[in-house]
């Protein structure tokens, strides 16, 4: 049984003091969650604050991003090793908005998967299609892609503590969310590349959706065989929304 994840990306919001409190409201709401992960991913500049706000809960942090090389001359990056040292636990790469945004290729983010897991991080590897690529009938030969290139060289050891987020580029901040039919037919797929690559950790790797989760819709996806948790970006700013998001089922 894979215990589901859910976690929040705040993206380029919230100054460090709204940041904490926004950790705190959510640490009130949520109390205990005996069955289910979470973790929220800050700014880099409010990774420790938060995590000092979050200590002995059960709520993790993560960062957003991280170099893709070890500490050295690189103006403005940060390491995967200094994203450890702030008390991260987690961090996303791959995100779709540093892979079209930033530019963002499936080699840097391969180069980053390793900095991150030298360092002792859990990577959330983010893998989606464009609305051109989903019309052109291209979702799973680029979702394959994204997913082999990013977990190449990989040990299982590094792989069981990887998440990967399946997040449609179409459905992310758009309110259109993909069906739990469509986003399980992806993350079915997903999942037999997955155990491919791993064998039997393939298996337990924890497979999280994203694009326009809310509290209304989480409960459909997660319900899906193979949709394991989620990764929240704009319901994830109010403590109200995601901790209703992490209480899918239990209500
Ligand atoms: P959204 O973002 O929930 O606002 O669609 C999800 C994400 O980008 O991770």
């Amino acid at each position: 049984m894979r215990r589901p994840f859910i976690a929040g990306n705040w993206k380029m919001n919230l100054a460090a003091r709204d940041a904490v409190r926004l950790a705190q409201e959510i640490r009130e709401r949520i109390g205990s969650v005996p069955d289910r992960d979470v973790a929220v991913c800050p700014t880099f500049v409010s990774v420790s604050a938060v995590a000092a706000a979050l200590e002995d809960s059960p709520i993790g942090v993560g960062g957003q991003d991280c170099s893709q090389w070890d500490d050295g001359a690189y103006t403005g990056d940060i390491s995967a090793s200094i994203l450890r040292s702030a008390s991260a636990k987690f961090v996303i790469l791959g995100h779709s908005e540093r892979r079209h945004v930033m530019g963002e290729t499936d080699e840097v983010v391969r180069a980053k998967m390793g900095k991150a897991r030298e360092a002792g991080l859990k990577p959330i590897l983010c893998v989606g299609e464009t609305l051109e690529e989903r019309k052109s009938g291209n979702t799973l030969a680029v979702v394959e892609r994204q997913l082999r290139k990013g977990l190449e060289g990989l040990t299982s050891e590094d792989l069981a503590e990887t998440t990967v987020a399946y997040e449609p580029v179409w459905a992310i901040g758009t309110g259109e969310v993909a069906t739990p039919e469509q986003a399980q037919e992806v993350h079915a797929a997903i999942r037999g590349w997955l155990k491919d690559l791993g064998g039997p950790v393939g298996e337990d790797i924890r497979i999280q959706y994203g694009g326009s989760v809310k509290p209304d819709n989480v409960g459909g996806l997660a319900a899906m065989p193979d949709i394991d948790g989620a990764l929240v970006g704009g319901a994830a700013l109010k403590a109200d929304s995601f901790s209703a998001i992490v209480g899918f089922g239990t209500a």
